[in-house]
């Protein structure tokens, strides 16, 4: 069978990092109620000249220099996102012409924090449908650009950045000891809008809006949906917490990390954190991590991954691969 295979990763932040002593001046906050609280200690905010495209771009060129590929190897190009450059045309076709790609499909995947799962499931479904042999794969966002700098609830957590994968389908046994994704399991439930969302966009405000999100309410929820989603991989592969070499989870708060982690009996040294260095990034969460432990060489080739995300709809997914 074809099994849709890592053959690249890499990623991009903005240049300019906020600290949380600087968020103290803006809100009445403290850094050790950030810390404490979520585990963030900075985020990487965008400036000028930076966009979710052109931070997008610089995760997909720096991919695609680790695969030894070009653009012209690419059928097709996913973004995951929720801060599109422009409401339309798609963040992807842009990063597709910024590449000088002008061959092959690219879209957008929306499915906020969930996004990137959401996009490597849909790029699986491709590869092992015969749609397309090589995916890139991206979660970009600037959520800066969407929160209310006012309220201190929510812009605390938040962060710009981008990561991308490149993944490609290789003749594989069938087996768990393969390479590549061997089980996607995606979720969501429109019933908790209310509780994390944009409070505008084209067909209701015609303005962009502002995210707004009752965080008590969605962390009320977060532990039991990973948990459901992890253990459907666990099922789907008959897989254990046991065989796992890294969780790799959605970075929205290092106690939703360190809670979802212990119900599920996975170690905390086998779980990947960066909440602390780029805060929550929503779809560009789990491709930065990603990147950060594939690089300092803890995520090695034949090591099995979990991959998790919960966010706004709600939408929650899970993706379990090897490396
Ligand atoms: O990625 C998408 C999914 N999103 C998430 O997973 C976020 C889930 N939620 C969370 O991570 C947490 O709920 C938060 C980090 C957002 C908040 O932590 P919490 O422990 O749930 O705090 P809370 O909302 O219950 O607020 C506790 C107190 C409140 O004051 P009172 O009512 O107890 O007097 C808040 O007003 O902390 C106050 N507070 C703050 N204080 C200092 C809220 N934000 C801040 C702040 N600085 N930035």
């Amino acid at each position: 069978m074809i099994r849709s295979v890592v053959r690249g990763f890499g990623a991009s932040l903005p240049k300019r990092v906020m600290t949380n002593s600087e968020l103290e001046e803006k809100v009445d906050t403290s850094d050790e109620w950030i810390v404490q609280r979520t585990g963030i200690r900075q985020r990487y905010i965008a400036g000028e000249g930076e966009t979710t495209a052109s931070l997008g771009e610089a995760a997909a060129r720096a991919a695609l220099d680790k695969a030894g590929l070009t653009a012209a190897d690419l059928d097709v190009i996913i973004v995951a996102t929720s801060t599109p450059d422009n409401t339309f045309p798609a963040t992807a076709v842009n990063i597709q012409n910024r590449l000088g790609m002008h061959h092959g499909a690219a879209f957008d995947m929306q499915a906020v924090c969930s996004g990137f799962i959401y996009a490597v499931a849909t790029a699986d479904a491709y590869i092992r449908g015969g749609l397309a042999k090589r995916v890139l794969v991206i979660g970009a966002e600037t959520f800066s650009r969407i929160l209310d700098w006012s309220d201190r609830t929510t812009c605390v957590l938040f962060g710009d950045g981008a990561g991308a994968i490149i993944l490609e389908g290789q003749e594989s046994s069938g087996t768990t000891a393969d390479r590549g994704i061997l089980t996607a399991q995606l979720r969501s439930d429109g019933a908790h809008k209310e509780k994390l969302y944009v409070d505008g966009g084209p067909s209701t405000t015609g303005t962009v809006g502002h995210l707004r999100m009752e965080g008590r309410e969605v962390f009320k929820h977060a532990v039991g949906m990973i948990t459901d989603v992890i253990e459907a991989a666990f099922e789907a592969t008959g897989t254990t917490a046991d065989d796992l070499d890294w969780l790799v989870p959605h970075q929205a708060n290092r106690r939703i990390i360190d809670g979802s982690a212990r119900k599920l009996g996975i170690p905390l040294e086998k779980v990947v954190v960066t909440v602390d260095l780029h805060g929550n990034t929503s779809a560009a969460s789990i491709p930065l991590a990603l990147n950060v432990a594939a690089s300092d060489g803890r995520i090695k080739k034949g090591d099995l991954v979990l991959l998790e995300a919960m966010g706004g709809g709600f939408t929650w997914g899970s993706v379990l691969l090897r490396w």
